[in-house]
This record gives structure tokens, C-alpha cells and sequence, in this order.
């Protein structure tokens, strides 16, 4: 018999109702599992603000997605580059201008496998910078109205967590020294991750029930992640991984985002993926999470740095 809450097959987007009246908010939909998030919910009938950096990209994604589900999806595209912070504040400025509520923020963008090691404007090591800090402001910015829509807070975070350092590297979190793409990328991961449960702690303890804060990955799916950031050895690895059976569509992927942020009764303490083989592939539910990843001191230590580093307070 599975354990898995949703049988054998897991969690597929046959459990998502009609989606009418409800506004989701995703980060990097212009490929990959974002863009197959954002039109699944579309085909449900939801409102999808899309946060992209690029903007003929953007157009390029909203007309696919309207040849593909019809002109009168309601999809709009707001310019963000999480790699400035500036940029992620007027993004995040422009989604409450624009929005009146918000059901789910999903952080799926990233980049990952750096192969050297960058400074983004604001002086962050680069996958530190996009996948954690870029998102880490752009929460708290949302999190008024969040709050006000009794949303969810969804981070796509990866199976990366697991490997490198399996910590923060407070003494050097820009990685001056040993910088390598992996460990680098793992730390980015573990540190988006972290800060969700944080969070769930944070809004138990101002008796914020409303609120829910997810943490899922994608397995390991085809998408354009390596080809966008990554080195051409990785580039080779990643290409031959993509044609063997431990991949799997990016439609696949986008599974465990979903439902983190539609599904009625789901444990906020788990992490969610596919439950297959290295939970690469397969049904989708919550798995395993190793303890590293709620280690306590950790967590409200990188808490508190990424609110000084940011200079951005949650007001929860
Ligand atoms: N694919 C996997 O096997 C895998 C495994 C573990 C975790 N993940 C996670 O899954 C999530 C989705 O990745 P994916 O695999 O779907 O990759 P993807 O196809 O490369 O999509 C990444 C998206 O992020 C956007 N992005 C990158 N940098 C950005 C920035 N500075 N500002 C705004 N948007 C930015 C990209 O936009 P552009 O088009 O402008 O580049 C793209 O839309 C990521 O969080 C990744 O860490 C993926």
C-alpha cells in the first residue's frame, strides 16, 4: 500500500478546482516549471501575475500561453530582475498596485551551477543573491497582502540542500574563498528552504493562522535550469541525464509547486517532491527532509542576516 495521502499516483492537478477569483503570483515562468505552473492555473481559471526579468521573453511566454489556452486568459506580466534588489522593491510595488489579492507567491526562479563565482549589483555571490535573497525581499514585500488574502508562501527549494556545505557559511557567505558552483548552489537552496520553516515559526508565534508556508522541489526535471547558468561540462552531464529515466517532463516538475499552493490540507512541516527513485521522478508527496534543514540556530541566525543584508523587515 503507498502512503502517499494522495495513493499511488501522488498529487497530479486533476485536484485543482476551478480556479475563478484567485491571483497567483510566480516568479520565472518564461521556462521550465514556471511556465507549466502558470498554465496549468490559467487552464484552471486563475489570475497568473508572472515575475520575469526579461522582457521580450515575457511577451514571447504570454503569447504562447494565449495561443495555447485562448485570448481571454487573465495573465500579466511585472518586470522583475531578482538579482537588484532595487528591481525586486518596484516589482513588488507594482504587484500590490496592481493586485487585490494574493492567493499563492510561488518562488520558482533561479539560476544554479554558476561555474565562477559572480557578485550581483548588490554585492551578493549570484545564486545567493537570485534564488535567496532576491525572493527573501520579495516576501516580505508581498507578505501584507498575503496576509490579507489568507495566501500561501511557496519556495521552490531542491534536492541541492542536501549537498555542499549542508549549512550557512555565515563567515563567508559570498563565498570569497572554496567558492565552487555546487556548493554555492546548495546553499542558495538550503537557505530558501530554511527560511520557509522559519517563517512557519514565526507566523505561530504572532498567532498568524491565516498564513501558510510551503517548501517543495521539483525532482529532477527537464528544463532549460543548466543550459541558462551553467558550465558546458555541466551543460554535457545534464544533457545526457535529461534522455535517461531518471528525469522527467518539466510538466512533472511543476506538480509539488501546485499543489503547495492549491491543495486544501497539507502538513507545512513537510517537504514535498516526487517520491520515486532518489525522489528524482515519480508520484508526488511529501518525503524525507534531513534535520540540517530546520536546524534552529541556523535558521534565525540566516533570518536575521538576510533582513540586515537586504534591509528589508517582515512585519508579520
Ligand atoms: N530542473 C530541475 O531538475 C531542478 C532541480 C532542482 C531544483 N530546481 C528548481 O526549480 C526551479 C525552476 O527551475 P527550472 O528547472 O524550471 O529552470 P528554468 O527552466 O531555467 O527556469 C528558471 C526561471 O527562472 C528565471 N530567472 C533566472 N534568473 C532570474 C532573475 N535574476 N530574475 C528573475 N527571473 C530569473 C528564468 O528566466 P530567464 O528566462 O530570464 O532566464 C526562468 O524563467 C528553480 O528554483 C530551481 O532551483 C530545478
Amino acid at each position: 500500500m503507498s502512503n502517499n495521502q494522495f495513493g499511488r499516483q501522488g498529487w497530479t492537478p486533476t485536484r485543482i478546482g476551478n480556479q475563478d477569483g484567485k491571483t497567483y503570483v510566480i516568479t520565472g515562468t518564461t521556462s521550465g516549471t514556471g511556465f507549466e505552473a502558470a498554465k496549468i492555473l490559467l487552464a484552471k481559471g486563475a489570475r497568473v501575475i508572472m515575475l520575469n526579468r526579461n522582457a521580450a521573453k515575457s511577451a514571447a511566454t504570454v503569447a504562447s500561453l494565449k495561443e495555447q489556452l485562448g485570448d481571454e486568459i487573465d495573465v500579466l506580466n511585472v518586470t522583475m530582475d531578482l538579482a537588484e534588489q532595487a528591481s525586486v522593491k518596484e516589482a513588488a510595488a507594482e504587484v500590490l498596485e496592481k493586485a487585490d489579492r494574493i492567493d499563492a507567491l510561488i518562488c520558482n526562479a533561479a539560476i544554479a551551477q554558476v561555474p565562477k563565482r559572480v557578485l550581483t549589483v548588490d554585492g551578493f555571490e549570484s545564486q545567493l543573491g537570485v534564488n535567496h535573497f532576491g525572493h527573501f525581499t520579495l516576501q516580505a514585500l508581498l507578505f501584507p497582502l498575503i496576509k490579507a488574502s489568507k495566501g500561501r508562501i511557496v519556495t521552490v527549494g531542491s534536492l541541492g540542500y542536501d549537498m555542499g556545505l549542508k549549512t550557512i557559511k555565515f563567515d563567508d557567505l559570498n563565498w570569497e574563498n572554496d567558492y565552487t558552483p555546487n556548493d554555492a548552489y546548495s546553499q542558495s537552496k538550503l537557505a530558501q528552504i530554511m527560511c520557509i520553516y522559519e517563517l512557519q515559526d514565526k507566523l505561530k508565534q504572532a498567532g498568524v493562522t491565516g498564513v501558510k508556508a510551503y517548501a517543495c522541489h521539483p525532482g529532477s526535471s527537464r528544463t532549460s535550469l543548466i543550459a541558462t547558468s551553467g558550465s558546458w561540462m555541466m551543460r554535457i552531464i545534464f544533457g545526457l541525464m535529461k534522455l535517461s529515466p531518471l528525469t522527467q517532463p518539466a510538466e512533472n516538475g511543476a506538480y509539488p509547486m501546485l499543489m503547495c499552493a492549491t491543495e486544501p490540507t497539507l502538513d507545512q512541516s513537510a517537504f514535498y517532491g516526487p517520491t520515486g527513485r532518489n525522489n528524482w521522478v515519480g508520484p508526488v508527496g511529501a518525503h524525507k527532509l534531513e534535520p540540517h534543514a530546520k536546524d534552529k540556530a541556523v535558521a534565525e541566525k540566516l533570518w536575521q542576516v538576510s533582513e540586515m543584508a537586504t534591509g528589508v523587515s517582515w512585519t508579520i
